[in-house]
């Protein structure tokens, strides 16, 4: 049983919420629930008492709700927040970080998975103002329910109903892997509660994004690496239970929170700033697309042009990967090491190379030539690596994804320590 927070928000759908958490309870969860102030106009919080048998959490201000504080108790204790419906309003506050009421502030304070089902009107859905929350929340590591087609309260037929109850309750379940058939699948990426990773507590450093190499004051040499898939690992590993530090180039897609973020710039920046990390990490993921190469002479000035062409000399950056690879404590095995490898033919061959080449334990082959796979995309479909075995994951969410890869470790880890050590 979990102790799961169901928030309310002010939509037509609110009453919808009340099977919701009716569906939870029936899985046998304990459900608290949490109306914003408009959610009551549309449903009363007398209703939501009844059905689940604790007080209903309308306001931050209310007295007595301080004197514990209340949200950063509830936040530590439950397993789950579901937030169903989600209004764009507080899509856009969830966002954004802003915690002007009691939803908004559990939400910040929370350490706990959150699903999101959305509901709203279909030119609202479709904004690119509220599609770019999405994608933000996304990048953390929150889950979302599809919205339903059909007829809107206000009077139009499209994408924007609250999903269905027992869609939110399914999604809701799997997230807390007390679904059998998800929990068998979980090499297929599906989601546990994090309770039981050995992740936890363990400190996992993850790079992501690209690194950008200065040409002039104004130009560089960059990739298309958004970050989402270090990002998405990073995400996922903070909801194991496990202490993230994640390395990132620069990225327009927001990180997720984790313990520290630590923003760089070019191939050397990451270098540095991995191997000082790396020195206290159980395991390290490099997700980031590094330069290979560099300009060997930054100019200082902006270069100018001329009418002939223009030869620029490259140098070759350190490979940060190949350098963790010969750590001296590799004897142990910590950290842990996983890299990636984007190819754009014959990715696995390639990337079973990289692996032996670089040291590693595992590498994840990325064949990027697919359209939904790879830089900038939210989907991906990977193959893991390592000495004793190999796992196609099929293409889907980056989130997903990152699951089937920390899956994988969380395995290693437990076989290592299965292992009992040579004389
Ligand atoms: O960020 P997204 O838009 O979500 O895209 C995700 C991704 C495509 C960037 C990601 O899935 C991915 O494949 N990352 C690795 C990209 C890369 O640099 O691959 P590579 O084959 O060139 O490098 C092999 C490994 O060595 C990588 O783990 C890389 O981080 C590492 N490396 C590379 C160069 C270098 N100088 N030092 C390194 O450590």
């Amino acid at each position: 049983m979990a102790f799961i927070a169901v928030g309310v928000t002010g939509g037509i759908g609110a009453y919808k919420a009340v099977e919701v958490c009716r569906g939870l309870q029936k899985q046998g969860h304990d459900v608290v629930a949490v109306m914003t102030r408009a959610a009551t106009r549309f449903v009363g919080p007398v209703t939501f008492e009844a059905i689940t048998r604790r007080p209903v959490i309308t306001s931050q201000w209310k007295p007595g709700m301080n004197a514990d504080i209340e949200h950063i108790a509830i936040a530590d204790g439950i397993a789950l927040l579901v937030v169903a419906p989600c209004t764009a309003n507080v899509l856009g506050k969830f966002a954004n970080g802003i915690a002007d009421d009691f939803l908004s502030s559990l939400y910040l304070a929370t350490r706990a998975p959150v699903l999101i089902a959305p509901a709203m009107n279909s030119n609202m859905l479709a904004h690119p103002a509220v599609q770019r929350n999405v994608e933000t929340l996304q990048a953390r590591g929150v889950q979302f329910v599809e919205p339903g087609e059909g007829y809107l309260a206000c009077g139009w037929i499209g994408r924007g109903r609250l999903a269905e109850p027992a869609d939110v309750v399914a999604a809701a379940v799997r997230m807390l892997g007390t679904d059998a058939g998800i929990n068998a699948a979980s090499d297929a990426g599906a989601v546990d509660s994090g309770q039981g990773s050995v992740l936890r507590g363990r400190r996992v450093l993850v790079t992501a994004g690209p690194t950008l190499e200065d040409i002039d004051p104004v130009r560089f040499l960059g990739n298309r690496s958004s970050g989402r898939m270090g990002f998405a690992i990073a995400a996922e590993a903070t909801r194991r239970g496990a202490k993230v530090t994640l390395i990132a180039g620069p990225t327009r897609v927001e990180p997720p929170v984790v313990d520290e973020v630590v923003r760089v710039r070019s191939a050397r920046d990451m270098h540095a700033a991995v191997l000082q990390s790396a020195i206290r990490a159980d395991v390290v993921v490099m997700a980031a697309a590094v330069a290979d190469y560099t300009p060997a002479a930054p100019a200082g000035e902006k270069v100018a042009k001329t009418d002939g062409p223009l030869t620029l000399r490259l140098e070759r950056t350190p490979d940060i990967l190949a350098d963790l690879g010969k750590m001296t404590s590799r004897a142990t095995g910590v950290p842990l090491l996983v890299g990636f490898a984007a190819e754009t033919g014959n990715a696995t061959a390639k990337a079973r190379e990289k692996r032996t080449r670089k040291g590693i334990d595992l590498i994840v082959a990325n064949d990027v030539s697919r359209a939904d796979a790879g830089f900038d995309v939210p989907t991906n479909a990977v193959t893991i690596i390592g000495s004793d075995e190999e796992q196609d994951v099929p293409v889907q969410s980056k989130e997903r994804v990152a699951a089937a890869i920390l899956d994988r470790v969380e395995r290693l880890i437990r076989s290592r320590a299965a292992t009992p050590a040579r004389a």
